[in-house]
């Protein structure tokens, strides 16, 4: 299976900040034909993106989106003008819009459903909190996330993103054990909601991935790529998790 390694850079880059990431990553990772390269830069920085991206084997993706299509929803924004700046796939469900937010369940799942209706492809994500996980709650909490964000949803163009919520951007990272035990428990689900098509559905680990320990988490089984959010800020060390070292 393809891997699929994607930046979430959440509240940062300016026009000029995202133009030059763009100078020195693209062409660092020009030669990657192994893995699905995918870059999500805040909304007002898609199109310098796509500028920067034409060409290259780098697709774009946005971090958020609303269900409908156009109309008087302040401050939102469509899978329409997704498309229109050039995306191909989209966030959802990231823990940081749960939280802050209040993004629920079922949100979530209008979220997928209209991004999926429109050709986009999904980056779902799910994960438990620390409380969660010390109180042996998180194959619970996974579960709940797994089938209600993705109820009625295909899984055509579909890629999870497990992040553990307590090793987002604290630099404490799941052991490869931990990730490959609840990326089976994903894949499980997946397959009660999905049959065999669950063993085609790309499973990312997410949780303070960097150039050191990219190469470790993605050898487990079950993990077919990452979400990267602080080390994509910086294109060298981006490239060098996109660069990440086969096993075989
Ligand atoms: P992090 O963020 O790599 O900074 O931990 C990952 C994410 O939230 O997608």
């Amino acid at each position: 299976m393809k891997y699929f390694i994607a930046a979430n850079w959440k509240m940062n880059k300016t026009l000029a900040e995202t133009r030059e990431f763009l100078r020195s990553f693209v062409p660092a990772v020009q030669k990657v034909t192994d893995v699905d390269v995918v870059l999500a830069p805040p909304f007002t920085a898609l199109e310098a993106a796509a500028e920067g991206l034409k060409g290259s084997n780098i697709q774009l993706a946005a971090q958020d989106i609303f269900w409908e299509e156009k109309g008087a929803y302040t401050g939102e924004i469509s899978s329409v003008m997704l498309l229109d700046a050039g995306c191909k796939h989209v966030i959802i469900g990231h823990s940081e819009r749960r939280q802050y937010f209040s993004e629920e369940d079922v949100i979530v799942n209008r979220k997928v459903k209209a991004a999926k209706k429109a050709g986009l492809g999904v980056i779902f994500c799910v994960g438990e909190s620390l409380e969660e996980r010390e109180a042996g709650k998180t194959f619970d909490v996974i579960k709940r996330e797994v089938e209600l964000g993705l109820a009625e949803v295909d899984p055509g163009n579909l890629v999870v993103a497990y992040e553990p919520i307590w090793a987002i951007g604290t630099g404490r990272t799941a052991t490869s054990e931990q990730a490959q035990e609840v990326h089976a428990y994903i894949r499980k689900i997946l397959g009660n909601l999905y049959g065999n098509k669950a063993e085609d559905v790309r499973i990312l680990y997410g949780g303070s991935v960097t150039p050191d320990n990219v190469d470790s988490l993605m050898a487990c089984r079950d993990v077919n790529g990452a979400l990267v959010g602080g080390a994509s800020l910086k294109p060298e060390s981006f490239a060098k998790i996109v660069c990440f070292k086969k096993e075989n």
